[in-house]
């Protein structure tokens, strides 16, 4: 059976790993859907040489990364120690990477910037720049691997898994869905439904490969919410994931009563609440959303991380 190893890496301790390829996944500053005046959305694809007999880890687990540098919040406090805080990034490959090797791990990182009204660059995120800066050969320092609760069933699991994902949150999810579906290192019966929201359409990533899954595994359904160009039905406001996993009410209910799991990543931090408020419609439930949200918890059949 699989179990998640934690932490074998640590700030003192860590591991280093070294750039192959850095790709990114959404159109230029002003080339794509959004509008210049919402900055750009520059989400990349990060592929590093990792060997997985040094670092085992399990779809659904997280990597630290360490920026190289000064925090200079730190320097100015004087802090005997000014080097950067770990930064955590969802592994995006599958437990035994693309291609079933076990000689790397990929992540799906977003520039996370602030802009202006007007679409000029305020405030720059440390470590995510560092990340989507990075060219081949480039050696990152890392820690990890962490997360003990976030991944699949560890033995042969029979019912439905609801992946439910935004922005950056499409990351675990692309692993998981490669290693369910085509590394088969569990026997599994069920179907899989990734509900994925991001801002624009072309701002959903890796589109072609879940088209492409989707056409060939005819238990995985590919369900999209695009917020800022669709209006969704019931209240004629912007299409959120919570509203197609309301569209999805009727399957659900029987899912949820047989074993089925419901696994929630990305942001804003508290969207998980929209999700599961409307499962717990779906079930008919009389408790109230803690109570409802704590008992499928409880029952390992809902998984959160939102950041
Ligand atoms: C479990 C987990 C998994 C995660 N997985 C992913 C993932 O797969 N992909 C991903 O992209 N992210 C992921 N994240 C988020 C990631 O860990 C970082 O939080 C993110 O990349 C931002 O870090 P940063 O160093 O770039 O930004 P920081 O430098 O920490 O800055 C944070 C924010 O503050 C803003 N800022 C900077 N200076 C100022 C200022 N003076 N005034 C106001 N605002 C300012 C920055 O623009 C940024 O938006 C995950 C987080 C967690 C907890
Ligand atoms: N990825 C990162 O680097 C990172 C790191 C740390 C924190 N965050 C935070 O996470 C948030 C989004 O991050 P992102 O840039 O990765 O994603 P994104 O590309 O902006 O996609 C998030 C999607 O979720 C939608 N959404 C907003 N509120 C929702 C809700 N309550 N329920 C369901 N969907 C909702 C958004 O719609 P609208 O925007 O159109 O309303 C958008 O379509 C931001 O608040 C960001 O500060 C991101």
């Amino acid at each position: 059976m699989l179990t998640p190893q934690l932490n074998l890496f640590k700030k003192s301790n860590p591991i280093l790993g070294t750039v192959l390829s850095n790709e990114r996944l959404t159109p230029a500053k002003g080339e794509g859907k959004r509008p210049s005046q919402e900055g750009e959305s520059a989400i990349h694809r990060i592929k590093i040489a990792l060997s997985h007999d040094l670092y085992p880890y399990l779809i659904g687990q997280s990597a630290g990364v360490i920026p190289p540098g000064e925090d200079q919040a730190k320097v100015e406090k004087g802090s005997p120690d000014t080097s950067y805080a770990v930064r955590l990034y969802s592994i995006a490959s599958p437990s035994l990477s693309f291609g079933k090797t076990k000689d790397s791990i990929e992540f799906i990182i977003k520039r996370d910037n602030i802009y202006d009204t007007e679409g000029n660059l305020l405030h720059s995120g440390v470590c995510s720049n560092y990340m989507c800066n990075l060219k081949p050969g480039d050696q990152v320092t890392m820690t990890g691997p962490a997360g003990k609760k976030f991944i699949l069933p560890l033995a042969d699991f029979s019912g439905d898994l609801f992946f439910c994902a935004t922005g950056t949150g499409i990351a675990p999810f692309f692993g998981m869905v490669e290693e369910i579906l085509e590394h088969k290192l569990i026997q599994f019966q069920g179907n899989v439904y990734l509900i994925y929201g991001a801002p624009y359409s072309d701002e959903i990533v890796l589109k072609d490969y879940f088209e492409s899954m989707a056409q060939k595994h005819k238990n995985f359904h590919f369900i999209q919410a695009i917020s800022r160009e669709e209006i969704n039905p019931f209240d004629g406001g912007k299409m959120y994931i919570s509203h197609k996993v309301k569209e999805l009410a009727s399957i659900i209910k029987p899912s949820l009563e047989s074993n089925g799991r419901v696994y929630i990543c990305g942001g804003p931090k508290g969207m998980e609440k929209g999700v599961i408020e409307e499962m717990r419609i779906a079930m008919n439930s009389s408790e109230s959303y803690e109570d409802f949200k704590k008992s499928l918890e409880s029952k390992d059949q809902l998984f959160v991380e939102t950041y």
